[in-house]
Formats: structure tokens, sequence, C-alpha cells
């Protein structure tokens, strides 16, 4: 497919009004997209696991207004207060989605939207973000090309989302999800997310996330920002091709259910993203103290215990800590007594491999 198969045909006659609801999970990579080209394409594929608790609940109100010309209008709300700080970032998504919905120019918005996770918990919020509002732009399209197919009207909610915000393009399906293009995974694409479609071991349908939040600061980097210290960095060209290897690499580790090589191949990843941050001009230091001992009780805990669990990384000082359900007592009982001490207020929160966006 190409950019070109999402743009609509002639509409015919536009709703006066609407309204769509819709709750996008937030999702977490495994293999990191860190670097991008123009038009939000990603300069190495990802993969990443669904979230189940993270999500943004969005309900977006239109109704048609006087005579269509450039972006629409819109107001934004964050539970239930105008949230202006969102604006600047809608504006650009409405002005980059517009030559895929064209109709959108003849309508003004009112997006209500809401987290389940806490307020500056330094958890990200765009991908859910902007894969809530992609999909509820979508049932608005729906209204005016009824004929749309399922897949196509999930696969163009992940490529909007995709242009509001890269790693949104993973936050429309479930489970497992691949964004970008990759010989080895048919059906890839860097312009939309797909549902992982190799072969995937048990094991991973029902992955633990606890999220430790160490960290409930601000954003030190946009990610705007952190994508462009890719462009001529020393090391990115050997990055990219790491990347690209090891979504090749991790094909038989998700099919055999390889625990031991998951955790070498995750941890490497997370360090690496924040190798790159720490290597670039200027350099940012996202990690905290807390989350190097958090790292390091993981390590050794892993070694004591015999238990395969391992962390990953955001952009951001937040521990994601990965484990096998059948863990869960021994892990959970480890993450209260060792690591919640590192934690802000003992903040963290647990979360799952869950299955996708939903319409509610
Ligand atoms: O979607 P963006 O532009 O905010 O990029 C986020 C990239 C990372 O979260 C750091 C890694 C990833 O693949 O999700």
């Amino acid at each position: 497919m190409t950019e070109h198969d999402f743009i609509p045909g002639a509409a015919g006659e536009l709703p006066e009004s609407g309204s769509f609801r819709w709750e996008a999970p937030s999702n977490i990579a495994l293999v990191k997209y860190w670097g991008k080209k123009a038009g939000q394409i990603p300069m190495n594929p990802s993969v990443s696991f669904t979230l189940h608790t993270c999500s943004t609940q969005t309900e977006l109100r239109c109704r048609k207004s006087g005579t269509p010309s450039g972006t629409p209008s819109f107001e934004v709300f964050l539970e239930g207060s105008p949230a202006p700080h969102f604006r600047e970032k809608i504006q650009s998504f409405f002005e980059r989605i517009l030559p895929f919905q064209p109709f959108l120019s003849g309508y003004a918005f009112e997006i209500h939207t809401e987290n389940t996770f806490p307020h500056s918990s330094g958890i990200a919020s765009s991908a859910s973000g902007m894969a809530a509002l992609a999909l509820g732009l979508m049932d608005l399209e729906q209204v005016i090309y009824p004929d749309m197919p399922p897949e196509f009207f999930h696969r163009k909610a992940s490529f909007l989302a995709r242009l509001g915000s890269g790693s949104a393009a993973r936050s429309v399906g479930g489970n497992l999800v691949q964004w970008g293009a990759h010989e080895s995974v048919p059906g890839s694409s860097d312009l939309f997310g797909i549902g992982y479609p190799l072969p995937v071991h048990s094991v991973f349908r029902s992955f633990r996330d606890t999220i430790l939040l160490v960290d409930k600061g601000q954003k030190q980097v946009s990610s705007t920002a952190g994508h462009g210290l890719m462009q001529g960095h020393p090391y990115a060209n050997a990055r990219f091709d790491q990347a690209t290897s090891r979504i090749e690499a991790l094909q038989p580790i998700l099919e055999k259910g390889d625990l031991q090589a998951f955790i070498e191949l995750v941890e490497s990843e997370a360090l690496t993203l924040h190798a790159m941050m720490m290597t670039s001009s200027p350099y940012y230091i996202l990690m905290k103290p807390a989350t190097l001992r958090i790292l390091e009780h993981i390590r050794e805990f892993r070694e004591s215990a015999n238990e395969p669990v391992c962390f990953t990384l955001d952009a951001g000082a937040n521990v994601h800590v990965l484990y096998p359900e059948e863990s869960h007592e021994k892990v959970y009982a480890f993450i209260k007594d060792t690591l919640l001490p590192f934690c802000q207020d003992g903040q963290h929160i647990c979360d799952r491999v869950g299955s996708g966006a939903k319409r509610l």
C-alpha cells in the first residue's frame, strides 16, 4: 500500500453532527523506534506489547461548520477542563491528516479525553491519545464512506495515528504489533502498524508489565527533538542496522518462548535507546539514580531467584518490569519489597499485555 491508498474519493452527504468514543491502549516497545525520516517514517522497524490498563479514552464530538476551509476548528478538554497545552500538537496533527481526510475541514470538533494512568506520571499519553483520536476520526469517515472494510478502517486509524506520534501507530491493535517494513515480516509497513503475523508462544500472550514510577517530571527532551538527534549521530547507522536485525532475531524467541534470549534482547534494546541519548549532541541522561538501582536489583533477583524477569525503558526514568504471568507471585513480592522504595511515593501500575483499542 502507498499513502495514496488512504486518500478517499469524493464524499457524499456529510452528517450534520456525530459523537464517537474510543479507548486506545498505551504500548511498550521491545525493539525500539528512535530516529525518523520526513513524514513520520521510522528509520527502523519496531515491535511492541500492547498494554491493557494504561489507556486513553476519548470522545470526539463534531458538528458541521459553515464553509469548509483549511484545518478544522477544535477545542480540547482533559478530564473535563480545557487543555490548551494539547492545542499545538493536535493542530499539527490535523494539518498532517487533512490530505487523507479532506472532509474534516467542514467540521468543528470537541475532543474530550482522559487517561487511566495518573497525570504527569511520566508515562507518555501521546501514543494512546493519538490512537484514540484517530479511531474517532475513522468512525466519522466510516459514516461518510459506509462501505469501508474493517481491515482498512484499522490500518488507516494506525496510519493517521502515526502522523500524530510515531509510536501511536502501534496503539490500535492488540498483543504484539509491528510498525515498520521488514522483509521477513509479511504485510509489515512503514505507514501503519500490523498485528504481529508470525507465530507467538502462549507465554507472551499474558505477559505482565509492572511500571515503576521513578520520576513523574516533565520529559526533558521532546520525542521530536530526540528523534532529530539521531540525524548525524555518530552511531546512528549501526543502531538502525542493529534494530533491523533484531526484528529477525526476535522471531524464533517469540515463537519458542525463549525467555533467556528475550531478556537479553529486550534489556539491550532499552539500554541502547538510552545510550543513543547519552551519546547525542546535546546529550540527555534520562535515567535517575533510582532507575539504575532498580536495574541492578532486577538482575540480582533474576540470578538469585532464577525467575525470568527483565526490564525495559521508554525515553524517561520509569522502569517497565516484564515477566510471565506464572512468575507473578514471586516477582510482585520482590517488586513490593525491593523496588517500590525507589519509586515516587511507591507509585506503580500493574499492567499486562492487552487486546487493543475498543469502541466505547
Ligand atoms: O512516538 P514518539 O515519537 O513519541 O517516539 C517514542 C519512541 C520511544 O518510545 C522512545 C520508543 C518506542 O519505540 O516506543
